[in-house]
């Protein structure tokens, strides 16, 4: 069974969309898929509020515990190996991953990032593109490699900025494009694997 585990740290806006796309699209019946965990590196983030009246085992490694990153990525693996991911899925995790981690989960990890990459790695990616003057913008599903939000392109969506955009409406509507496109992209994954 290709177990899915969510990687967060807040809102868990995404992993919401995956969670009910799984149960909308029948992911168990077709693939055999379920989302088997959603795990925080903040305890207080909400979405693992959401997995949990979902009943997905849900729990949080929080990164302040740690005295490194390799300790704390180490406690995170262990955490995620208990249920055995197909995929592990980065949404919205604000974490910076070590060598090893990415290296453990080579070849099944992904992320989504609000910005049309190669541009605008990092953060605060709708001001960077606003003051770069882009006339679009968007977002990308790619598989984790060592290199910060870059890694193969997996899906894109891109959508015009208009007259008068903000940093914080182009996020709203990003956000928006997110929602449907990583669960399309994670259900292409499940058809391939
Ligand atoms: C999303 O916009 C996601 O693309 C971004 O954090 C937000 C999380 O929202 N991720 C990154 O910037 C990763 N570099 P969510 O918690 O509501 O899914």
């Amino acid at each position: 069974m290709p177990n899915i585990v969510i990687l967060i740290s807040g809102a868990g806006s995404n992993m919401a969309a995956i969670v009910q796309a799984c149960e909308k699209e029948r992911w168990g019946e077709r693939f055999g898929a379920r989302v088997a965990a959603v795990i925080s590196n903040r305890p207080d983030a909400q979405g693992l509020e959401f997995a949990q009246e979902r009943g997905i085992a849900a729990e949080a490694v929080d990164h302040k515990a740690f005295d490194s990153r390799e300790d704390f990525d180490a406690a995170l693996a262990k955490a995620i190996d208990r249920h055995e991911p197909a995929l592990l899925v980065l949404a919205g995790f604000m974490r910076i991953l070590t060598p090893g981690f990415v290296k453990r989960y080579e070849g099944r990890m992904v992320n989504i990032h609000p910005s049309l990459l190669p541009a605008f790695a990092g953060l605060n990616t709708h001001q960077r593109a606003l003051d770069a003057g882009c006339k679009v913008a968007g977002v990308t599903v790619h598989r984790v490699t060592d290199d910060l939000d870059h890694g193969p392109i997996l899906a894109q969506a891109v959508m015009p900025i208009l007259r008068g955009d903000t940093a914080q409406a182009l996020a709203a509507r990003a956000l928006s494009q997110e929602h449907i496109l990583y669960p399309k992209a994670i259900r292409e994954l499940l058809e391939a694997l």
